[in-house]
C-alpha cells in the first residue's frame, strides 16, 4: 500500500477501507508517514469528509495507537466531561471538584488551548506549582485518593492524536467533524472511563460556527462514545459571547473558586450545574436530574467541593492556599477599561475576538512553544443585553506589555457593540444529545 494512493483516493471523494485508516494511522504514529504526506490526507478529509463507518474506524485506530488506560483500582463508575473548546469555558475546573465531592470519580484528560479557545491545562498551571504531567500510576493514585486526576495527553494515550493535533493546528485542518470526533473520542475512550458528557459549543467563539454543525458534531461523538462501550451525551451549549467574566487563566481559576464559594456569574453557574447533572446521573450517584442538582448545590454550599478543590491542587502539587487567599494566584497591576461608546444596549460581546484578544496579551499561544503568560487576561464587565450609558465600563483588559495592550484593544473595539435596542434574549443550552 502507497500513501499517495490512499491520499488521491480520499482526494477523489472515494471512502477509506479500514486497512487503508490503519495504514494511515499506524504510519503517523511511527513516522512512516512524513508530515507532508499526513497533511495532505487531513486536507483531503476536511474536503471531502467520511462516512460514519470510516469515522468510528479512524477513532478506533487512533485509540489503538497507544494503550487504553486500566482504571479498575478505582472505585465506582468513572465520568469524564470534555467541551469541545470555548472562551471564557473554565466549567472543567468547577465541575471536576463537585463530581468528586459527591462520589463519582473523575479522570480528566484536557488539552491547552488551541486557536482562540483557552485550554484546561493552562488554567490549571496558573496555580502555582500544579503538574498535570502525572505518571499513570500517579494518575490512578489521585483518582483513588481525591476522586480526580487532572492531566494532559501523554505519549501513551492515543500518540496518533498527539501527533495529528500538532499538525492540524498548523495546517488549517482543525475545523473537520470527523477529525475532532476522532480526535476527542480516541483519548477520551482510551483513558479507561464508563461515561463521557461533553459539552459541544456553538457560536462565535467555538470551532462549530452554526447550530446545525454542532448538532452532527454532538450526533458524531456520542454514537462514536456509545458505540465503543463508553455511556456518552452531550449538551449543545451557546458560546457567542465568553461564558463567566473571566477570559485567561488564573483570572479564570479565581471565577471558579468564586463559584465553589457559592458565587460568581450566572451563566457559568448554569451551564457547569446542568453538565455536572448529568456526570451525577451517568455516574449513579444520583437518580434523576433533580436528584443530581439537589447534591451538586449541597457540595457548594456545604462547602465540601472547595474543599476537594484544595485536596485535587494539593495532590498534584499546587499550592492549596490558593482556594482561601486568590492573591496567591498570579497577577499584574496594570489594566486598562473600554467604555461604551454610547447609550444603548450592549448587542454582543464576540467570544472569538475576545478570544483572540486574551492570545494576544499572552494568555495563550501563537506559537506552539510560547510560553503562556498566567496574569493577563480580560474582565467582561457587562453582558449582552444589559442597559448601557456611554463611558460605562465593558471590558477590563490585565496585560503586561503595551504593544499586546494595542492589539487586544484593537479586537476587543471590535468584538462589542452597542444598539437601539437589547439583542434577542439567547438560550444557554441549546439542546441534549443521547
Ligand atoms: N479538542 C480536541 O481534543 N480535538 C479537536 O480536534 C478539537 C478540540
Amino acid at each position: 500500500m502507497r500513501a499517495v494512493d490512499v491520499i488521491m483516493k480520499k482526494r477523489d471523494g472515494g471512502a477509506l477501507s479500514h486497512d487503508e485508516i490503519r495504514f494511515f494511522v499506524d504510519g503517523v504514529t511511527s513516522g512512516a508517514w512524513p508530515d507532508y504526506q499526513a497533511s495532505a490526507l487531513l486536507m483531503a478529509i476536511v474536503l471531502r469528509g467520511m462516512t460514519p463507518d470510516e469515522t468510528a474506524r479512524l477513532t478506533d485506530a487512533m485509540v489503538h495507537s497507544g494503550i487504553r488506560v486500566d482504571l479498575s483500582r478505582v472505585p465506582g463508575l468513572k465520568v469524564d466531561k470534555h467541551s469541545t473548546g470555548g472562551v471564557g469555558d473554565k466549567t472543567s475546573l468547577i465541575l471536576a471538584p463537585v463530581a468528586a465531592a459527591c462520589g463519582v470519580p473523575v479522570p480528566m484528560m484536557s488539552g491547552r488551548g488551541l486557536g482562540h479557545t483557552g485550554g484546561t491545562l493552562d488554567k490549571l498551571e496558573a496555580i502555582p506549582g500544579f503538574r498535570v504531567g502525572l505518571s499513570l500510576e500517579e494518575f490512578t493514585a489521585a483518582l483513588v485518593k481525591t476522586g480526580c486526576g487532572m492531566i494532559g495527553q501523554t505519549s501513551q494515550i492515543a500518540p496518533a492524536d498527539k501527533k495529528l493535533y500538532a499538525l492540524r493546528d498548523v495546517t488549517g485542518t482543525v475545523e473537520s467533524i470527523p477529525l475532532i470526533s476522532a480526535s476527542i473520542m480516541s483519548k477520551k475512550i482510551a483513558e479507561g472511563i464508563d461515561a463521557l458528557v461533553l459539552d459541544v459549543k456553538t457560536g462565535s467563539g467555538a470551532f462549530m460556527k452554526t447550530e446545525a454543525d454542532s448538532r452532527m458534531l454532538a450526533q458524531s461523538l456520542v454514537s462514536i462514545g456509545n458505540a465503543s462501550g463508553v455511556k456518552t451525551v452531550a449538551l449543545i451549549t451557546d458560546m457567542e459571547s465568553p461564558l463567566g467574566r473571566a477570559v485567561g487563566n488564573a483570572n479564570e481559576v479565581a471565577e471558579c473558586i468564586e463559584v465553589l464559594r457559592g458565587g460568581g456569574p450566572a451563566d457559568l453557574i448554569e451551564v457547569t450545574l446542568e453538565l455536572t447533572k448529568r456526570v451525577l446521573v451517568l455516574g449513579k450517584v444520583a437518580t434523576s436530574l433533580e436528584d443530581a442538582g439537589r447534591l451538586a448545590q449541597q457540595a457548594i454550599s456545604s462547602g465540601r467541593a472547595l474543599e476537594r478543590f484544595g485536596q485535587i491542587i494539593d495532590m498534584q502539587g499546587g499550592d492549596p492556599r490558593v482556594i482561601d487567599d486568590l492573591s496567591r494566584l498570579p497577577h499584574v497591576d496594570t489594566q486598562e477599561i473600554i467604555t461604551a461608546p454610547r447609550d444603548g444596549f450592549l448587542t454582543r460581546v464576540d467570544a472569538e475576538l475576545v478570544g483572540r484578544a486574551s492570545v494576544q496579551l499572552g494568555a495563550g499561544r501563537d506559537r506552539v512553544e510560547d510560553a503562556v503568560d498566567f496574569g493577563v487576561g480580560i474582565m467582561v464587565l457587562a453582558k449582552p443585553g444589559a442597559a448601557v450609558r456611554r463611558g460605562d465600563p465593558i471590558v477590563e483588559i490585565f496585560y503586561r506589555d503595551r504593544e499586546r495592550l494595542e492589539r487586544a484593544r484593537a479586537l476587543l473595539h471590535q468584538a462589542i457593540a452597542v444598539g437601539d435596542a437589547p439583542p434577542p434574549a439567547r438560550r444557554l443550552i441549546l439542546d441534549e444529545v443521547h
